[in-house]
């Protein structure tokens, strides 16, 4: 961020001491939008509001989240002091709650891509459709390091390569703010500070607290997410911190705390990382917002809670509920001495820092068209990121796909929900239709026209044959802890459709859409080509342009891919000689095919 200036510090000292402490409150309030009406922004003087995973208003589209943001921006413009508020809402790949929008790959797709302008782009792109609809903050970029990929959150990071998450992450805030953050910028989010990509299998059983009780009839998540990262502090400083030094020199200006912990300490209660580090140590003079009822998490005594989070340096509070009780514990503390007035007016100094570098005192309605959202130039932009993204793990000669007929299959080639994954419309995702966009089947179509394609989801007759088969495996979608796995094979009936298809074709490829690798031994033995897909999202058709070279294939591994079962999936134990690396991958440019790491 440019600097301050003198007379900006002094509006925001002068707002401040006009303000009530219970107002100063309701500037570090962040309430999800089902839980307030524009009448209580304005009543109790709300300094943000957000839509979480899957909080879509009316019918989901870009109108009705436009209208919605105005309204609650119109009701902050009513407040006693005119404050208005900031929208915020989880555009992790693309503005994703949104029916109709750009659904871009999820970041380790990106991360494949290995591109800093290309991903520069994306953010760009996705800062436009999030600003269209009124919004000016977006919960992204994760910049996580994931060490094991049984974590449900895998997905979210963009590499295992902290210098590649550093720089992308890097690139990702400088595109979302833009060259105008006042104008048509939208502000970047990193989080989630710091080290969960650390935290280990296992570890989150022993901080559960009552108020997870609500995700019991999840199964067996929860393993990894919201656990413990048992690190020492030199590995936490150079593999999980560093993306956080290189996203803050970008400009980033929130930060969000994470829900794990550091050797048994809550993230969200660590004065040492949130005060010490972040922001004395390397300057961050922005704010700092807590993770979904994050703090709930640090004592059962609500009040206790919310002044331990503060104290270790929590400027904004994403309650999200119910804004009264945390603003009456705020006070309390305050007025009890447990918090102290100069801590509450630091903290309300960033969010109003903020504010006006986004421009929101001078005008905080948007000039851009809901038009952009999902536009052609969009997706195209996507197009070629899921171009830039696919990974060729193996091939024996197949690729890219020349003449003769195609027998298509599998689910995953025909499905827009499994394309995007997790973070898609609602929170965990879901197979099916759930938005507008083209399968990777649509791209076959395009490249390779009927009749010499013929696309059957669960592989047809078996007497059937055809010169190659495409089959996708993949994983359902799936979001944070819900997503822990202890077991990445292959799921059995998918299998057993590989194999079919195996009898059917001369030459097989199997494509796979999946948030993280997958244990493919048995594949790897039967198939002539393996490539992952990642989740592309709505522009997932490009993918055939890929299999069949029109596009080259330049994505390389961002992540450690595990072999065979035997070897373990939590990376940091993984021998290497069970695993393809990261940066692996076949290269077809020319007749000699050949594995770069072989
Ligand atoms: C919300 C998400 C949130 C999650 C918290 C869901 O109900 O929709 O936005 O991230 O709860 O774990
Ligand atoms: C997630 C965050 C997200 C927030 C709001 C939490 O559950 O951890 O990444 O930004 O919900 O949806």
């Amino acid at each position: 961020m440019r600097n301050q200036t003198t007379t900006e510090r002094d509006l925001i000292a002068e707002r401040i001491r006009a303000m009530s402490l219970a107002e100063k409150a309701g500037q570090m309030t962040l309430v999800e939008f089902g839980s307030i009406t524009p009448d209580e922004v304005a009543d109790a003087s709300i300094g943000s509001v957000l839509s979480g995973g899957g909080g879509n208003p009316g019918d989901g589209s870009a109108r009705a989240w436009r209208a919605n943001v105005e309204a609650y921006v119109a009701g902050s413009l009513r407040s006693r002091l005119g404050i208005p508020i900031l929208y915020g809402t989880d555009a992790v790949h693309g503005h994703s709650n949104v029916k109709g929008s750009t659904i871009f790959p999820h970041n380790i797709g990106l991360g494949a891509t290995g591109d800093v302008e290309l991903v520069g782009a994306v953010a760009r792109a996705a800062a436009l459709e999030t600003v269209a609809t009124g919004a000016r903050w977006s919960f992204a970029p994760c910049l996580a390091v994931p060490q094991d990929v049984r974590w449900g959150r895998t997905y979210e990071g963009f590499s295992q390569d902290h210098d590649l998450v550093a720089a992308l992450g890097a690139a990702a805030v400088r595109g979302w703010h833009g060259d105008d953050l006042a104008g048509s910028g939208v502000l970047a989010c990193a989080k989630h500070f710091v080290g969960e990509g650390a935290m280990a299998w296992g570890s989150a059983g022993a901080q559960r607290h009552p108020w997870t009780d609500w995700w019991d009839g999840w199964g067996p998540g929860w393993q990894i997410d919201q656990g413990d990262a048992d690190i020492d502090e030199s590995e936490l400083r150079r593999v999980h911190l560093a993306p956080f030094r290189a996203a803050l020199d970008a400009g980033a200006l929130s930060v969000m705390a994470g829900y794990g912990s550091w050797r048994g300490r809550r993230l969200h209660a660590h004065q040492y990382l949130l005060t010490d580090v972040l922001k004395t140590e390397l300057g961050f003079g922005g704010f700092v917002v807590s993770d979904w009822m994050a703090i709930d998490q640090l004592d059962e005594d609500y009040a206790a809670a919310v002044a331990l989070a503060i104290n270790a340096g929590v400027d904004m509070v994403m309650v999200p509920f119910d804004h009264r009780r945390f603003i009456d514990s705020v006070v309390t503390s305050v007025d009890s001495g447990v918090i102290t007035p100069t801590r509450i007016d630091d903290a309300v100094a960033r969010i109003l820092g903020v504010k006006a570098a986004l421009g929101l005192f001078d005008d905080a309605s948007t000039a851009v068209s809901v038009d952009v959202v999902g536009c052609s130039e969009h997706r195209e932009l996507a197009r070629a990121a899921v171009a830039a993204s696919l990974v060729v793990l193996t091939n024996r000669d197949v690729l890219p796909v020349g003449a003769g007929s195609v027998l298509a299959a599998g689910q995953a080639l025909d499905d827009i929900g499994i394309a995007c994954g997790g973070w898609t419309i609602s929170w965990e995702g879901a197979a099916g239709n759930t938005t507008a966009g083209s399968t990777i089947l649509d791209g076959l179509k395009r490249v390779i026209p009927p009749p010499r394609l013929r696309y059957e989801s669960d592989g047809g007759c078996p007497t059937q044959r055809a010169d190659v088969g495409i089959v996708s495996i993949h994983e359902l979608p799936y979001v944070e802890g819900g997503g822990d796995r202890a077991d990445l094979s292959v799921d059995a009936e998918q299998l057993e459709l590989v194999r079919r298809i195996r009898d059917q074709v001369d030459d097989l490829i199997v494509v796979i859409v999946s948030g993280r690798p997958l244990l493919i031994e048995p594949i790897v033995e039967i198939a002539d080509a393996v490539v992952a897909c990642w989740l592309p999202g709505s522009e997932a058709d490009a993918v055939a342009d890929v299999l069949t070279g029109a596009t080259p294939a330049t994505g390389r591994l961002p992540i450690r891919w595990p072999r065979n079962g035997g070897c373990s999936v939590d990376q940091r134990r993984t021998n290497k000689n069970d695993s393809w690396p990261i940066g692996h991958a076949v290269v077809l440019a020319d007749a000699e095919h050949k594995s770069e790491d072989t």
